[in-house]
């Protein structure tokens, strides 16, 4: 029978723990959030981080631009972030509007603020296995809630499709830095289903809808899945064929409820994180 790996449990037991540390603190901690353009999903995604961000007693900075914000002017709010000794936490919303291209911006963002963990800096720490100031938010997440299920990750055949530079490659590293023996796959991967057959623990991140069918997976394999696409009926789905699967495997992570609210607990957290090295607090 397969347990459900419930996200949206474990980030809320996450969230009240740190509302309650909050509250010791002598100042709030401050994200910002850059929201350049009208992206619509991402319009979507900044008001729940900005909700959550309130409700644990955090200040919220939303930086809302137009569409067609220069260059020279998404630089020009990113160093006026950095230096403003009130805010601890810069997150860069993307996808960008097309002009503009996210290598020109990340690096710009001061590491110690970096709550994305985005940066050169904090990516080169993690690749090092050495103490970035804040790991990516979705791969945190994964390995937070395998962890909280007491999912062995240890020599385990660890499989990730898609290999972005926000999922796919940190939560491979991360993967890696707990000794899992890891696969990973994407586009150009070919014969996709004789890996997937392998795979101990199965993290889906392609933003294909329902790719992943019963004949793909092992039995009593752990899946997460990172994928949310919206359906024609307005229903959310993951990359993960769930009622398919589902009885083939030993835990599984629903869509919405999985990897969703970890992402954005992983977000508070990073934010608390950063607002602690700032103040030297321990
Ligand atoms: N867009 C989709 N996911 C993310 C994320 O984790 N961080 C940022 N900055 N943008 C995103």
């Amino acid at each position: 029978m397969a347990i459900i790996l419930d996200g949206k449990q474990t980030a809320k037991k996450i969230t009240d723990e740190l509302k309650l540390k909050v509250q010791n603190l002598d100042k709030k901690p401050s994200l910002a959030v850059i929201m350049a353009g009208n992206n619509p999903a991402s319009e979507v995604y900044v008001k729940n981080k900005e909700k959550k961000a309130l409700e644990i007693g955090f200040n919220s900075i939303i930086k809302k631009t137009d569409e067609n914000i220069t260059k020279e002017e998404l630089l020009k709010i990113i160093k006026e972030l950095n230096e403003d000794d009130n805010i601890n936490a810069i997150l860069l919303q993307l996808p960008l509007p097309k002009h503009l291209n996210e290598k020109d911006f990340l690096d710009k963002i001061d590491p110690k603020k970096d709550v994305d963990g985005f940066c050169s800096y904090n990516l080169g720490k993690l690749l090092k296995n050495d103490s970035p100031y804040a790991i990516p938010c979705t791969p945190k997440g994964i390995i937070r809630l395998l962890d909280e299920y007491n999912i062995d990750i240890e020599s385990k055949i660890a499989l990730v499709i898609g290999r972005s530079n926000i999922v796919g490659k940190p939560v491979s590293i991360l993967l890696l830095n707990r000794n899992s023996t890891v696969i990973m796959t994407h586009t150009k991967t070919k014969n996709l289903e004789n890996l997937t057959k392998t795979a101990d623990i199965l993290i889906c991140a392609a933003g294909k809808k329902e790719m992943i069918k019963k004949e793909m997976i092992k039995e009593n394999a752990v899946i997460i899945d990172v994928g949310i696409t919206r359906d024609n009926d307005g229903k959310l789905k993951g990359d993960v064929d769930f009622n398919d699967v589902k009885e083939k495997t030993s835990y599984i992570t629903p869509v919405p409820g999985g990897i969703g609210p970890m992402t954005i607990a992983m977000l508070m957290e990073n934010t608390y994180e950063l607002y602690k090295i700032q103040k030297g607090i321990k």
